[in-house]
């Protein structure tokens, strides 16, 4: 996770997303919102519906940011252990909802409406409860960025894979990160599960991004196009390739 000072991407983003980017304290790399473009476009070209959520908020520096792609009927849904830190095991972060709160009411004031906040031990949730304890059906964006042991990863990977509707997207954080390991561990171990649906297609400033098992050739696809026109001179100068995460190819930028 690295807070750098933005340059070239943020300069095209909407107001939202420079809000969050200069006034939220957090980890999110300079360069997420443009991937975060890249879900908005397949999203709206390919009508995928669904809400957003985030396990694991801090003080909401990515959520506000993927609340910024949120459409006026979708919900945006904040889930962090908030003041409940005794349960923070492995010490990632520190969520507060009344940080969290503020910023929202302040900064973000016209998506306020659409976002609930829920403090919640993401361990205490199972694919059965979920969709009740956090009143959502269908979640087409959801990043899991909460405890970053192996059981944590495991367990909210679960989660995510119970809501995620067909074409959404998931961002697991710290994948590959030095200084997380477990996070790269917790997330082969989910590779391991018996009725595994989702499938990596990009490994992009500390995340990997998933997609439902089907849609990951056309996702992947669609994501290379957008490459070429977003970045025609970048694409060829030797800092993405394509590489392999369990069977699936998928893209990687360094
Ligand atoms: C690395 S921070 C999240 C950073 C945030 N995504 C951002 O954009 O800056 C990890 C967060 O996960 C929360 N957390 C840790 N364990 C959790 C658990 N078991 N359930 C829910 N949230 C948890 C912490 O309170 C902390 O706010």
């Amino acid at each position: 996770m690295q807070l750098v000072a933005g340059v070239g991407e943020v300069d095209v983003l909407d107001g939202a997303l420079r809000r969050s980017w200069n006034e939220v304290q957090g980890w999110v790399g300079d360069r997420i919102p443009h991937i975060l473009k890249f879900v908005r476009e397949l999203h709206d070209a390919q009508k995928v519906e669904g809400d957003i959520l985030e396990i694991g908020v801090h003080h909401g520096k990515l959520f506000f940011m993927l609340s910024a792609i949120s459409r006026d009927h979708d919900r945006c849904v904040a889930v962090d252990l908030f003041e409940d830190q005794d349960k923070n095991l492995d010490h990632s972060g520190k969520g507060s909802l009344a940080i969290f709160t503020r910023h929202l009411h302040e900064l973000f004031p016209d998506y306020a409406s659409r976002v609930t906040a829920i403090s919640a031990d993401s361990m205490s949730l199972t694919p059965v409860t979920v969709r009740g304890r956090l009143g959502v059906d269908g979640v087409r964006l959801i990043s899991v960025d909460g405890g970053h042991t192996i059981a944590h990863v495991v367990n909210d990977m679960a989660l995510a894979q119970e809501l995620l509707v067909p074409g959404g997207i998931i961002l697991l954080d710290d994948f590959l990160g030095v200084h997380w390991p477990t996070v790269t561990e917790g997330f082969y171990k989910y590779m391991q599960i018996a009725n595994r649906r989702l499938a990596p297609f990009l490994i992009f400033q500390n995340k990997l991004f998933l997609t439902t098992f089907s849609e990951q050739p056309e996702t992947l696809a669609r994501f290379r196009e957008f490459l070429d026109r977003t970045l025609p001179n970048e694409i060829h100068s030797g800092r993405w390739r394509y590489t392999t995460v369990g069977d699936n190819s998928v893209l990687s930028f360094a």
